[in-house]
């Protein structure tokens, strides 16, 4: 058969050490030259102790470390801006984005901001940044959104929707996967996170356009480690292999998604977060098992491959197969102890019609989908949900 012609990106390094964070201000030092660092992260962090150490380390090593910590779970754009205005003051020359999705997403626009002119209402959509950014550095604390390898920002606007800015510029120059750093997450973030990182490799592996054999295969190592170890990493959160492995797994999935995009699993995710709050890998987890069945039409072969990628048991036929995959990852989630439906998070009988016509407005990610989302059908898979 012959290959369909793809590109491929990725960043150019990425060092994986347990205990890493600890010395990162050694690294900084070896890799760059810059001397004044913005350190980018949320005070939820800070209050777990995880941030002292760290800056501690980055001095220590005779860097300058201006700490942000203002950042919010899905971050709205005040956040950017803050952040901007506090940067410039400190004369910060290089950024480091230490925690979750939502730290990681803020310190990577913030370092094109720093040194562009270029309004952010301006680099919403795809390739729309101009010029450079600044040395970025990224330390994912949560196994989840693989924001450290991809070139991605998602950003809440106005009240409630979420927009993502996708430009090379976002790739960062140098990524710690120090697992360490998440032993603290909690069992509830864990296994939400841990989910929304088994949704992007299946997303990936299922993209319609730009599906291709490196992102095939980034998203089925990332499966076999995540689906291994996401009930072991819930159940104990200081197992240390189980924690390498999601947070290997996690990353593995960001690179395959950065290059073969998500679909409408987080089409119909991201409502729920502007609405409701109900946090990203949460609203993934409740949107998947509907999303699955919804798309088995036409994802069978690709789901049957799965299947057999996370060991499920059982024999038969591909539509078999494909069947055995989605009651898996309905087994995985129940397993994980995270909520399960709508009504579980807040959400209102009333508001479906609403989130699904929100939903349409993600024609970003829709266009990926094995099968076309009516609004209609996003309703259904709403209430499906629900
Ligand atoms: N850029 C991308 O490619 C991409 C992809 C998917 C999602 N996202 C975005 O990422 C965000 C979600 O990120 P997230 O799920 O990682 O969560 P998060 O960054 O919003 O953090 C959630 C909570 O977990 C806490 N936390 C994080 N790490 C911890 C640790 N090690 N120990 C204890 N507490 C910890 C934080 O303090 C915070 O309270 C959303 O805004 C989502 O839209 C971005
Ligand atoms: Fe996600």
């Amino acid at each position: 058969m012959t290959m369909n012609p793809f590109e491929f990106r990725t960043v150019p390094a990425m060092e994986v050490a347990w205990g890493g964070a600890q010395r990162l201000g050694e690294i900084l030092k070896a890799r760059f030259s810059a001397q004044n660092v913005l350190l980018v992260t949320d005070a939820g962090l800070v209050k777990a102790g995880l941030i002292a150490p760290i800056a501690q380390n980055i001095k220590a090593a005779g860097l300058n470390v201006t700490i942000f910590d203002k950042v919010v779970a899905d971050p709205p754009e005040h956040v950017v801006h803050g952040c901007v205005d506090e940067a410039r003051k400190a004369g910060v020359n290089i950024v480091v984005g230490l925690g979750g999705g939502s730290s990681l997403d803020i310190a990577k626009l913030v370092a094109v901001l720093l040194q562009s002119d270029q309004p952010l209402s301006e680099m919403y959509g795809i390739g729309n940044v101009k010029g450079s950014r600044l040395p970025l550095v990224l330390v994912p604390t949560t196994a989840g959104t693989g924001s450290e390898v991809t070139n991605i920002s998602i950003i809440t606007t106005g009240e409630t929707t979420k927009m993502g800015v996708v430009s090379p510029q976002l790739y960062a120059d140098y990524v710690l996967l120090d697992a360490e750093t998440t032993v603290g997450l909690p069992k509830v973030h864990t296994a939400a996170t841990g989910i929304d990182a088994m949704v992007h490799a299946i997303e990936a592996y299922t993209s319609r356009h730009k599906k291709n054999p490196l992102s095939d295969a980034l998203a089925r190592e990332a499966l076999r480690l995540l689906g291994a170890n996401l009930i072991a990493a819930c159940e104990d959160g200081s197992n240390r292999a189980a924690r390498e492995g999601m947070l290997l797994g996690a990353t593995l999935a960001g690179q395959a998604f950065a290059n073969s995009p998500v679909a409408a699993v987080h089409a119909l995710a991201y409502p729920l977060g502007g609405h409701y709050h109900v946090p990203h890998g949460l609203s993934n987890a409740l949107m998947l098992g509907p999303v699955l069945r919804f798309n088995a039409k036409a994802a069978v072969p690709l789901y049957a491959e799965l299947a057999d990628v996370l060991g499920v048991s059982g024999t038969g036929d591909a539509e078999k197969r494909s069947a055995d995959f989605v009651a898996h990852m309905e087994k995985l989630m129940d397993a994980s102890g995270a909520p399960r439906r709508l009504r579980d998070v807040g959400v209102t009988d009333n508001s479906l019609a609403m989130l699904a016509a929100d939903a349409m407005k993600q024609t970003r990610l829709l266009v990926n989908n094995p099968v076309e989302v009516r609004e209609e059908d996003a309703l259904a898979l709403y209430r499906e949900a629900y």
